[in-house]
């Protein structure tokens, strides 16, 4: 963790508590209500339900301190992810999508944005530069891409984008701000789904999107106010106590992630090992450029779908679950899903563990695979 990253954390535990008056509560009170005590003129104070909730803000106070720039909170990482396509495009804007990142932006693309000439194309994250952005108005990235967790050259996307006159939308879900951070390297808009790591117990969808542009924010919170695309306070709630310890989460499942994919690449059972943190994976030179982590997913292809699922059902220490970030270490097959990767790639979400005690239920599986 970088020195900057470590002093962002330090004073995160403290956003709230500088503001407090004498008598306030230190924790963070859930408020549950749809409207305000609003005598009279309405101006200048939370008005309803839709518009403003004291515990949704202080969960934004918290992400835009992390991201250094202003964040809007959504129900679901989708949900901050259709934002910015329904606020910010208009019709006839060509939008440029990942083939291999998470698959449902693609969908919701082909069955909402095309019927109303919002026409999109996709490019693989490791070749995303190649053929330029002229053309596009929105190209979004997601690096490393999720689940096959290619990389593609963030800031020289954005730059190549911005001299084509498009904007730069980077889905940081893997990462977090704690392991990368597309608005330095030039992105104009963070989206993310704090469903995964941020709220970190598998109990919360959430989502939000970032930026430093005011007029984009300004029409993200319009957007939200009028679609009616609101966080519920009690989701908001555990996000805020998620991300209190998120620094400490992630840096353990980051460091576990490290040590459980080297060993990997030396088990006889798996064919081959994706995490960007190995120096022979294809994405390690750029990871090193751009990522102050290298997360917590790895990928290993375990050569069949037979053996994929018996390691994944005989581990101890690994739920057998879709989505990512949890305490608990998850894992699945994405082939299930229909994701463009061989039948035997499994998606490893490490997590808080001890770590010898995971490596062992790990290894004890897979040696099971190979006999
Ligand atoms: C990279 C990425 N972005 C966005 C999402 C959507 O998040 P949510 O399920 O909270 O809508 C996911 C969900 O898995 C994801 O993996």
């Amino acid at each position: 963790m970088s020195e900057t990253a470590k002093s962002r954390a330090a004073t995160l535990a403290h956003l709230r508590g500088v503001k407090l008056a004498k008598g306030d509560p230190v924790s963070l009170p859930l408020t549950m209500t749809t409207t305000f005590h609003l005598p009279g003129n309405p101006a200048g104070v939370s008005q309803y339900g839709r518009y403003d909730n004291p515990t949704w803000e202080a969960v934004e106070d918290m992400l835009g301190h992390l991201e250094e720039a202003p964040a809007v909170a959504f129900p679901s990482g989708m949900a901050a992810i259709a934002a910015v396509f329904f606020a910010l495009l208009k019709a006839g804007d060509r939008i440029l999508l990942p083939s291999d990142g998470y698959y449902t932006p693609r969908l919701l693309a082909e069955r909402f944005l095309k019927p109303f000439d919002l026409p999109f194309d996709t490019r693989p994250t490791k070749s995303f530069v190649d053929g330029g952005f002229s053309g596009y108005r929105l190209v979004f990235v997601e690096t490393p891409s999720n689940p096959g967790l290619d990389i593609c050259d963030l800031a020289g996307v954005a730059r190549l984008a911005h001299e084509a006159g498009a904007l730069v939308v980077a889905d940081n879900t893997t990462m977090t701000p704690y392991g990368q951070r597309p608005l330095d390297l030039g992105a104009d808009i963070v989206v993310a789904a704090d469903t995964k790591a941020p709220n970190g117990h598998s109990d919360a969808l959430f989502g939000h999107v970032a930026s430093r542009d005011a007029g984009i924010i300004a029409a993200i919170r319009e957007w939200r106010k009028l679609s009616g695309s609101i966080p519920g306070p009690f989701e908001a709630w555990l996000v805020h106590r998620g991300l209190e310890t998120l620094e400490v989460r992630f840096d353990r499942m980051c460091t576990s992630a490290e040590l459980i994919a080297r060993r990997l690449t030396n088990h006889r059972a798996v064919k081959s090992v994706r995490f960007p943190g190995l120096e022979d994976d294809p994405s390690h030179n750029l990871a090193t450029t751009q990522m102050e982590r290298f997360g917590f997913l790895v990928g290993l292809d375990l050569g069949s779908e037979a053996r994929a699922e018996a390691f994944i059902g005989a581990c101890a220490l690994i739920q057998p679950a879709t989505s990512f970030g949890g305490v608990h270490s998850s894992a699945e097959r994405r082939a299930r899903w229909g994701d463009a990767v061989p039948p035997g790639f499994v998606r490893l979400s490490v997590g808080c563990e001890p770590v010898e005690a995971l490596w062992q239920a790990i290894e004890a599986s897979l040696d099971g695979v190979d006999g």
